[in-house]
């Protein structure tokens, strides 16, 4: 048995007595409070996924690929496709001109855990590729470990206080990186934080929060993680997020299969089973 394994079992059949009430980010509008609007062209690659029909933003996401978001798989659980679209290029919700864009998939981890928060990260593909300008950017994929003290950059479209009107502009908000065995005492041990969170803390008292879930978390201009979880705001406990380098083989084979799929010399299904495992690893 690999180590991963056996800290994931060990995570697994451990519990969670923990007397306080995790909000389930799919019950609530998880939004950043105490931020700032954004800087014009601060985020390029944040998107905010929406309801086709309705219009309503729903949740945040990064843009990876000409084809490819990304976001929490709690955005995405039970939906088609089709009940998506996703605004791209702009930072103000009631814009009238940006185009809008259609996911064809969704590819959600194939363990995630809703009642658990794990393996909370999804992936869309889009029926068309994203026409990139100043605007309009992907942001690339974090592979470096993040030291204690970290800032990271948080953005979506967030309220002030908790229960407020949703803004219309992109709010941005400044986070620390807070390590893994820190993250998970200071939520008494509990096992909804696991190794494939990367955690973050804003000043207790501050009024800070958390971003819209699915929202991304940069560090030097990187991706290195989408808003999952946290406990009600500002009472001084640190949030999780899916870490992008934790889940980089999810991402990586998924980007690569399309490739494959295109490439009239590459062997498809062949490559879709001998590299299904890879994807959950
Ligand atoms: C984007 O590019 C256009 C034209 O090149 C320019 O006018 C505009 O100021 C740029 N916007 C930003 C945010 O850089
Ligand atoms: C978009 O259109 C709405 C309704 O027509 C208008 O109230 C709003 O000011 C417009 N927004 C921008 C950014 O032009
Ligand atoms: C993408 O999907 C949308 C919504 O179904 C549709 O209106 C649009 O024509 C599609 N674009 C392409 C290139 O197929
Ligand atoms: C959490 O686990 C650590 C190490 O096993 C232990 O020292 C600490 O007392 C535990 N904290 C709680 C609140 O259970």
């Amino acid at each position: 048995m690999s180590p991963l394994l056996h800290i994931l079992l060990t995570l697994a059949g451990s519990c969670c007595a923990s007397s306080q009430v995790l909000y389930p980010p799919q019950y609530t509008n998880t939004r950043i409070v105490g931020g700032e609007e954004a800087p014009e062209g601060l985020a390029p690659y944040q998107i905010s996924l929406q309801g086709a029909a309705s219009g309503r933003h729903s949740c945040g996401g990064a843009i990876i690929d000409e084809r490819w978001i990304i976001t929490a798989a709690h955005c995405t659980r039970g939906k088609q496709a089709s009940e998506f679209r996703v605004l791209a290029g702009t930072q103000d919700l009631q814009q009238n001109a940006t185009k809008y864009y259609y996911p064809d998939r969704i590819v959600e981890h194939c363990n995630y855990e809703p009642r658990k928060y794990r393996n909370d990260i999804a992936l869309l593909h889009l029926n068309e590729s994203f026409v990139f300008d100043n605007a309009t950017q992907k942001v690339e994929l974090d592979h470096e470990p993040l030291v204690p003290g970290s800032r990271l950059l948080l953005t979506g479209w967030g309220t002030l206080s908790l229960g407020g009107d949703v803004p219309t502009r992109l709010q941005s908000l400044e986070v620390k990186y807070v390590p893994y065995e820190q993250c998970r005492a200071a939520h008494d041990n509990s096992s909804r934080v696991d190794i494939g969170h990367v955690c973050t803390y804003n000043d207790k008292g501050r009024g800070a929060c958390h971003g819209d879930s699915g929202g991304p978390l940069v560090h030097n201009g990187r991706l290195v993680a989408l808003v999952n979880w946290g406990m009600p705001c500002a009472r001084g406990y640190p949030d999780a997020h899916a870490s992008i380098a934790y889940y980089h083989d999810f991402i990586r084979t998924h980007l690569s299969l399309t490739e494959t799929e295109s490439d009239p010399e590459g062997n498809p299904e062949e490559l879709t089973v001998s590299q299904r495992g890879r994807h959950c690893s």
